[in-house]
């Protein structure tokens, strides 16, 4: 026999509580705009979890610019052939300018300017900390093969790459900037020491972390997590840290060893 359903008041007693993320309004700390051919993209990434609280509680304000709304033609043409042939198409400096002189009018603040671009400098965790510093970003995205140079030297635009492959364009990079520094942003996470212990935060990866249940198919929590003894904690963790990185990215300690 079916069991009848509890009223709904006790259902939702019953239910277990979700944690109430603290909706404190924030002073702005920073601003970011995106130039783009399809602000759309963005409505996901922005739509969620950290990314959408901080906008929300007005620790962050990203405004989103269609390139395509400078196009000087009814064609909304933003790209053409390059000069000198060879493939694809480039976008014209023309609509970028255009773009990047109304978004610039939107506040006071001058802003640091950035081209995302497979030739630019890595995009690492130094770099989002630096950024996170700034006060307003203001990130260029192209699609096809590239920019046409003069959008590079007339903005002078720096160049970040997020890594040595080629994507169809720079708005997943613009995505992948936007994430990691507004986590890094103060009150973002909610949790002042959340990204302390973050991987690439000292220059390592991170520990390993478990949560309950204390066994899992046969694989323990490290009697260690147990004990209660946060010196003793602190040490493991940190000689766990180490030997992950001297494992699995070396690269990161001979870097280290440069600086
Ligand atoms: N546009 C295309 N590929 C890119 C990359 N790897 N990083 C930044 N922008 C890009």
């Amino acid at each position: 026999m079916k069991r009848p359903k509890p009223r709904l008041k006790k259902r939702l007693k019953q239910r277990p509580k979700r944690r109430r993320l603290r909706a404190k309004r924030q002073t702005i700390v920073m601003r970011v705009d995106v130039l783009t051919l399809f602000p759309r993209m963005f409505e996901s990434p922005l739509g969620h979890s950290i990314l959408k609280r901080a906008q929300d509680v007005g620790l962050v304000q990203i405004a989103l610019a269609d390139i395509r709304d400078f196009a000087a033609d009814s064609y909304r043409k933003v790209d053409d052939k390059p000069y000198g042939g060879g493939p694809g198409m480039v976008m014209m400096p023309g609509p970028v300018f255009d773009c990047f002189e109304h978004v610039q009018k939107l506040s006071p603040e001058k802003g640091r300017v950035i081209l995302l671009t497979p030739q630019g400098q890595r995009f690492d965790q130094k770099k989002a900390l630096a950024l996170s510093k700034e006060k307003r970003l203001i990130l260029i995205t192209g699609k096809y093969e590239g920019f046409d140079e003069r959008i590079r030297i007339g903005l002078d635009a720096e160049q970040i790459s997020i890594g040595d492959y080629v994507l169809n364009g720079g708005e997943l990079a613009a995505m992948v900037i936007i994430d990691a520094v507004v986590r890094l942003l103060p009150g973002a996470l909610g949790d002042e020491d959340s990204t302390k212990d973050d991987s690439f935060s000292e220059g390592l990866l991170e520990y390993p972390q478990y949560t309950r249940p204390e066994i899992f198919r046969d694989m323990k929590v490290p009697d260690i997590l147990l004990s209660g003894d946060h010196a003793k904690i602190a040490e493991w963790r940190c000689q766990q840290a180490l030997e992950r990185t001297k494992k699995w990215r070396p690269d990161l300690l001979g870097d280290n060893k440069k600086e």
